[in-house]
């Protein structure tokens, strides 16, 4: 597989904003249509069901968030798109995941912690009106991307620690059952990873300061009106340095024209006038979008067909997947032999001793990682038997015996914590 999978999600629990769009639709879409990427774009429902106890807001907002990102451009032909909760593979891997997440890796989630801190300084319980829902979050957060073996996730900032996480549970897991996930990497556009809302913060459902996607063009202004300004007169330069209004027109214009309004900032141009600019600037790219998303809004029936048909396709993946997934930790039909886990055992990839004779006569070995690198080289042995007897010590009685070998060893260029792993792991699976 050479094509680099890109995959994210957006939460169902709101009307998709300009923050949505610059941060995350907009990337996506363009993303998807690049040789060599394929891409796998999906409604977060099920993270939803987190914050948001309105089923009519879930489906609306489920909705909404369709018919945006398929007026944004996004060719279901071309990428995976689909919803979460079509696909029932995501809550059972979320469950095996589950079994090897730490407590105290979860613990130390920021969505989590910040409510407990929240408790905490109001002299509450920490973890009152906490669900396990929201404790989980990265979990499923994790089965979303691990079980596409993406390897980049477009996502804002605030979202870096969940991948993290994401990689995180996938070496716990791969450590105890064998290379079944491709560790993702974090992808945030620097240039416009965040966008401000009307009061200066990120924009966010959570300040309240959005502007929706597709907002009437009457709407649009008004709220473009509304953003913070400074009470700077007409003719006197203003500064572009913390202006919402100027970051919101850097993430839509050009360079050049991003450079003429810095220039007009520099002239005094009245507020007023700059908000006109901004406006017009943002209307010109979302109007045609803006069509389409009416047409889509209006059948949604077609949407749906959109995302079972993308259900279909995701699934030809997840199927197979956690078929493999149930059979690496132990779900598997009683009258298979327990013996034909070897071969797949035998596919993990492990740490191994190697033994090897020199052309001076001379019998070495070495300890190599799971990737080929070596942790330990030994000096010459006059035989393969006390070459061997050195490796027997060394399964035995681990790093310990690393002391008494010293004088048979070449000094070490792995930290004695690798050592110590790399014979508890040949130690597990013998
Ligand atoms: N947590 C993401 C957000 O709030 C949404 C999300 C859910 C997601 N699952 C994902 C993003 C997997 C990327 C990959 O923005």
């Amino acid at each position: 597989m050479h094509s680099i999978r890109f995959l994210t999600g957006i939460t169902t629990s709101g009307t998709p904003h300009l923050g949505n769009y610059v941060g995350s639709i907009r990337p996506s879409v363009q993303a998807s249509l690049r040789q060599g990427v394929e891409s796998f774009y999906f409604l977060a429902d099920y993270h939803a069901l987190i914050k948001v106890e309105d089923p009519a807001r879930i489906q609306r907002s489920t909705l909404e968030i369709a018919a945006s990102w398929l007026a944004a451009g996004l060719n279901p032909e071309r990428v995976t798109f689909y919803r979460q909760s079509d696909i029932p593979e995501i809550p059972e891997l979320t469950w095996l995941l589950t079994c090897v997440a730490g407590k105290g890796l979860l613990n130390r989630a920021h969505a989590y912690k910040a409510a407990v801190d929240k408790n905490t300084a109001a002299n509450l319980e920490p973890d009152m009106d906490v669900s396990v829902g929201l404790f989980m979050y990265p979990v499923l957060m994790a089965a979303d991307i691990l079980m596409f073996k993406a390897h980049h996730v477009p996502v804002g900032r605030d979202q870096i620690q969940h991948i993290e996480m994401a990689r995180d549970l996938a070496h716990s897991f791969n450590h105890r059952y064998g290379e079944h996930f491709v560790p993702p990497q974090a992808a945030v556009e620097e240039s416009v990873a965040t966008l401000p809302g009307l009061d200066g913060r990120k924009m966010s459902k959570s300040y309240d300061n959005t502007i929706p996607l597709f907002a009437s063009r009457a709407e649009l202004q008004k709220l473009i009106a509304g953003i913070v300004t400074d009470s700077r007169v007409p003719g006197e330069p203003k500064e572009t340095e913390g202006s919402a209004l100027f970051q919101i027109y850097q993430a839509f214009a050009s360079a050049e024209e991003t450079q003429d309004l810095r220039a007009a900032y520099a002239q005094g141009i009245a507020w007023g006038e700059a908000k006109q600019r901004v406006f017009e600037r943002i209307d010109r790219e979302l109007a045609p979008m803006r069509a389409a998303y009416h047409e889509l809004m209006a059948h949604p029936a077609k949407i749906e067909a959109v995302l079972q048909a993308g259900a279909a396709k995701a699934r030809a993946q997840t199927r197979p997947f956690i078929a493999e997934l149930r059979h690496a930790v132990g779900l598997r039909p009683l009258g298979l032999s327990t013996k034909a886990s070897a071969p797949k055992a035998s596919k993990v990839a492990l740490p191994s001793f190697k033994q090897y004779r020199e052309p001076s006569g001379q019998f070495y070995f070495k300890l190599v990682d799971a990737h080929g690198h070596v942790l330990l080289q030994s000096l010459g042995f006059d035989s393969p038997k006390a070459a061997a007897q050195a490796i027997a010590t060394l399964r035995r009685e681990g790093t310990s015996a690393l002391a008494t070998l010293a004088q048979q060893l070449e000094p070490p260029n792995a930290s004695p914590d690798a050592v110590g792993a790399a014979l508890a792991l040949l130690a597990l699976t013998d």
